[in-house]
């Protein structure tokens, strides 16, 4: 069912932890599992990716997209980085069952919501990038609707 690529970033995650003093952290959930993920970025004054860290608090479908789209956003700049979709990362991982394809969409949101947590920060626009929906802030009061 799941390709070796999958079980190996499933068994062996790559870059699992986070970055203390991040330039920018998103963590989002998925409304149909109630998995959560949490994607840390480090991003130089060049607005590249020194590196890149994640949680996951979720299947392990989920876990190997993370690791897979940690690996894949390192180097890259955070415009570069919007290329990294769920769709890149399933490729890079050679496929996902249909029923596991919206786990991928987290490691996608994650990005995102922290390539926008960075842009917020440092004053400055990432074209193309949306402000992610299901970003979960800590300390805030406002709950999403799930
Ligand atoms: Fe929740 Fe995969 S089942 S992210």
């Amino acid at each position: 069912m799941y390709s070796d690529k999958v079980m190996d970033h499933f068994s062996n995650p790559r870059n699992m932890g986070e970055i203390e003093n991040a330039s920018g952290v998103g963590t989002v959930g998925n409304a149909k599992c109630g998995d959560i993920m949490r994607m840390y970025l480090d991003i130089d004054e060049n607005h590249m990716i020194r590196d890149c860290k994640f949680k996951t608090f979720g299947c392990g479908a989920a876990v190997a997209t993370s690791s897979m789209a940690t690996e894949l956003v390192k180097g890259k700049t955070v415009q570069q980085a919007l290329e990294v979709t769920n769709k890149a990362v399933m490729e890079a991982l050679d496929g996902l069952p249909p029923v596991k394809v919206h786990c991928s969409l987290l490691a996608e949101e994650a990005i995102h919501a922290a390539l926008w947590d960075y842009a917020e920060k440092n004053h400055i626009t990432i074209e193309g990038l949306q402000k992610p929906k299901s970003d979960i802030h800590e300390g805030e009061e406002e709950e999403d609707e799930y």
